[in-house]
């Protein structure tokens, strides 16, 4: 396999299923919705939705039912980042190589934005529901006619469905991404320990891959031990690539990352490499992946993909 290509392949697939499932129809609110695709459309690595599609692939996932959970996931990051720049929390003027959302809307219409990508993607996943009716109405007649183990198929997909939706809506919240953002801005300029850290890395960035990778499993009905599994791959990656976040603030040009570099250094944010150094930084980085790596080995060769974006993630440059 020639990892750069399929990767390039799978997020270009990403970058289709986004497109079908944007908003299109607009009256008075127009402008926000030009404000949504102006953020969603510059670009972005799309990581999650690629980690959400080769887990789903990895559990022998193989119809359109991730499509929407896909798109829905890019839009929640995609509304996280646009907060995120917001002049209340880190106030940076770039994002995906153009100037953000509020720099171009205002920042009425930017928190707007945030807020209609956050709903929006509820929208979107639960059009899973019409796939698995039309699917399941296309492979049959009417009830009567169906056989018992056609009604269980479709019964356990709602039910991958539904629990999909329950994660969707978890991770992102108070308990997750949000909650990581709080203790982010909270303990801005204060000294963390390493539990505050970790608290905030697992949240604000582990959080959102983590519900990637298990909507990837869920959907395609992997069972409890595989979940798990994918669980921890999922919070390793998660780890490391907020460190390479942090390390890549103070490393990398404003040209490869498309945002502003120092931006931690202006928010005086406490970081893993403000804490230990860049050296130990990536030590740790290195470290959190290859647990993944050898994790994601024990599902044997079809892992090999997602063990080379594991260590692709680490080593990016944007
Ligand atoms: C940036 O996420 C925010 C973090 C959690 C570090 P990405 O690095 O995935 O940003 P895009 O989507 O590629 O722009
Ligand atoms: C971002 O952390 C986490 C989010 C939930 C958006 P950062 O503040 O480090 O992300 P960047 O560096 O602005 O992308
Ligand atoms: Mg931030
Ligand atoms: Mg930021
Ligand atoms: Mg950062």
């Amino acid at each position: 396999m020639d990892f750069e290509q399929e990767l390039q392949k799978k997020t270009e697939m990403v970058e289709h299923i986004i497109k079908e499932y944007m908003p299109r129809e607009a009256a008075f609110q127009k402008t926000v919705l030009e404000a949504m695709e102006y953020t969603m459309s510059a670009g972005g690595k799309r990581i999650r939705p690629v980690l959400m599609m080769s887990s789903y692939e990895l559990s022998g996932g193989r119809d359109k039912l991730i499509e929407p959970f896909m798109a829905a996931i890019e839009m929640i990051h995609t509304y996280s980042l646009i907060h995120d720049d917001l002049p209340a929390l880190d106030n940076d003027d770039y994002r995906r190589g153009r100037k953000t959302a509020h720099i171009v809307y205002g920042e009425a219409m930017a928190i707007l934005a945030g807020d209609s990508l956050l709903n929006y993607a509820y929208e979107t996943a639960v059009k899973a529901f019409a796939l698995l009716e039309s699917k399941y109405a296309a492979s049959g007649a009417g009830l009567s006619d169906r056989g018992a183990e056609e009604l269980r198929n479709e019964l356990s997909e709602r039910k991958h469905v539904e629990q999909a939706l329950a994660i969707l809506a978890a991770k992102p919240g108070i308990y997750g991404m949000i909650g990581g953002q709080v203790a982010d801005v909270e303990l801005t300029g204060s000294v963390l320990n390493e539990e505050q850290l970790t608290f905030i890395y697992e949240n604000k960035t582990g959080a959102l891959i983590e519900a990637s990778m298990l909507i990837g499993g869920i959907l395609a009905g992997a069972d409890e031990s595989a979940i798990e599994k994918l669980q921890k791959v999922a919070y390793n990656i998660g780890m490391a690539f907020q460190i390479q976040d942090d390390i890549l603030d103070e490393t990398a040009t404003f040209e490869e990352l498309g945002k502003p570099i120092h931006s931690d250094e202006k928010n005086e944010k406490v970081t893993y490499v403000t804490l230990h150094g860049i050296d130990a930084s990536k030590k740790e980085a290195e470290r959190l992946s290859k647990e993944a790596v050898s994790l994601l080995n024990s599902f044997g060769p079809d892992a090999e993909f997602l063990t080379e974006l594991t260590e692709y993630l680490i080593h990016r440059k944007n």
